[in-house]
């Protein structure tokens, strides 16, 4: 079992607080997808005995290209996986780019999940983040999918961000509530280096918000979310009707997935590899007929390190009985850690796992970086 992620690295323009790869130049978009063909058909001997269960469009803002190009890419990996065992198709959108159109044709291809980046309701706020959209665009798109027959639609929000206030935080809970979708990921602003808002840090034009305003806008979502109905299934994500991500959930239980595109990365089971992260670089790697990249093969150390890791992100938690995959001597080490935390309640056991309670999700980074072996 696999999953596929496709990186589309252009959007139209750049939002204030980000430095994932992309650019908003769109000389390059006719040849960036013919790389992106011959990667996958340079690849296809990766995916030969797979059983793909999950294809993960993202960028970047994949949806401010043409169809035509997700299309090609569709019939691309056609050749190469079967589409009948896709449980789950996403596609990252852009509110703005979603109209009566758009829908009927990704769900034509396939597409059964949309994730739009929202962030925010509060038009002032948008403006600030160099969003294009507005609040009511965000719920347009919303209903013209569902309308279409998307039935799993996602909305990201981002909290911790200095302009927005406390009254703000919580119209942006409302507001994601009133939607009515089965699956939310909110994540704390990070200051990322290169990024508009690094920047403005870096020279004093802005005061970052404190850990405490972060950590209570953190306890005023999950407490809304629970009340609504929602799971608080890993650290950022939230879902109703069992509606969890399955695409991430199989990187977080450390399942195999495939990575195409720039910057895009992959883990085969034993090594993660990725490619280069800028289109020159990209364009370079696949002009060869020999599929080459960078590559880090994971010692038991960082397998079990990461097993730790990712399990406890979720509300599945660490499963005692798969410890056991591990040398002895992690395990014990790890055994030896837990019941510390346990004593202390940041770690509790529920059935045959080990979980971090909800109320301790906050801190969840110290908590699952002191059970690392080293
Ligand atoms: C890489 S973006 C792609 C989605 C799409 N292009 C969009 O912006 O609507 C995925 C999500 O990452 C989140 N994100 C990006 N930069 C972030 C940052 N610096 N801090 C917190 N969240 C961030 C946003 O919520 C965004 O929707
Ligand atoms: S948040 Fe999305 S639209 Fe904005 S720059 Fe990043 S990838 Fe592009």
């Amino acid at each position: 079992m696999s999953g596929i992620y496709i990186h589309i690295p252009f959007c139209k323009s750049k939002c204030l607080y980000c430095n994932f790869f992309s650019v908003t130049n769109m000389n390059n978009v006719e040849k960036y997808f013919d790389t992106l063909i011959l990667e996958i058909n340079q690849r296809r001997n990766e995916l030969l005995s797979e059983k793909v269960k999950t294809i993960y469009i993202g960028g970047g803002t994949p949806s401010c290209v043409d169809i035509k190009y997700i299309e090609k890419i569709c019939s691309e990996l056609a050749r190469h996986i079967d589409f009948n065992e896709i449980e789950e198709f996403t596609i990252e959108c852009n509110p703005d780019d979603v109209n009566e159109n758009y829908v009927p044709e990704i769900k034509r291809l396939g597409i059964n999940r949309v994730s739009f980046g929202v962030q925010t309701f509060n038009d002032d706020v948008l403006k600030v983040m160099n969003r294009r959209h507005s609040s009511s665009q965000i719920r347009k798109a919303v209903e013209l999918s569902k309308n279409a027959g998307i039935e799993n639609i996602s909305v990201d929000l981002i909290y911790g961000f200095p302009s927005i206030e406390w009254n703000n935080w919580k119209n942006d809970v409302e507001e994601f509530l009133k939607l009515d979708v089965d699956h939310l990921s909110s994540y704390c602003l990070q200051y990322e280096k290169g990024s508009r808002i690094w920047k403005n840090l870096e020279s004093g034009k802005i005061t970052p918000k404190s850990d405490e305003v972060c950590n209570e806008e953190y306890d005023y979502l999950t407490a809304r979310m629970r009340e609504s109905g929602y799971e608080h299934y890993e650290i950022s994500n939230f879902a109703r009707n069992g509606k969890y991500s399955q695409h991430n959930s199989a990187y977080w239980f450390g399942i195999k997935y495939f990575g195409y595109g720039a910057a895009a990365h992959s883990y085969d089971g034993e090594s993660r590899y990725w490619n280069s992260s800028s289109l020159a670089g990209y364009f370079a790697q696949f002009k060869k007929q020999k599929f080459e990249s960078e590559a880090e093969k994971l010692s038991d150390k960082d397998k079990f390190n990461e097993f730790i890791m990712l399990g406890l992100r979720t509300m599945w938690g660490v499963d005692e009985n798969k410890l056991s995959l591990f040398p002895e001597r992690f395990v014990k080490n790890f055994i030896r850690e837990v019941e510390v935390k346990i004593k202390f309640g940041e770690i509790v056991k529920k059935n045959n796992s080990f979980v971090i309670p909800e109320d301790k999700m906050i801190i969840s980074d110290k908590i699952i970086s002191d059970l690392f072996v080293d």
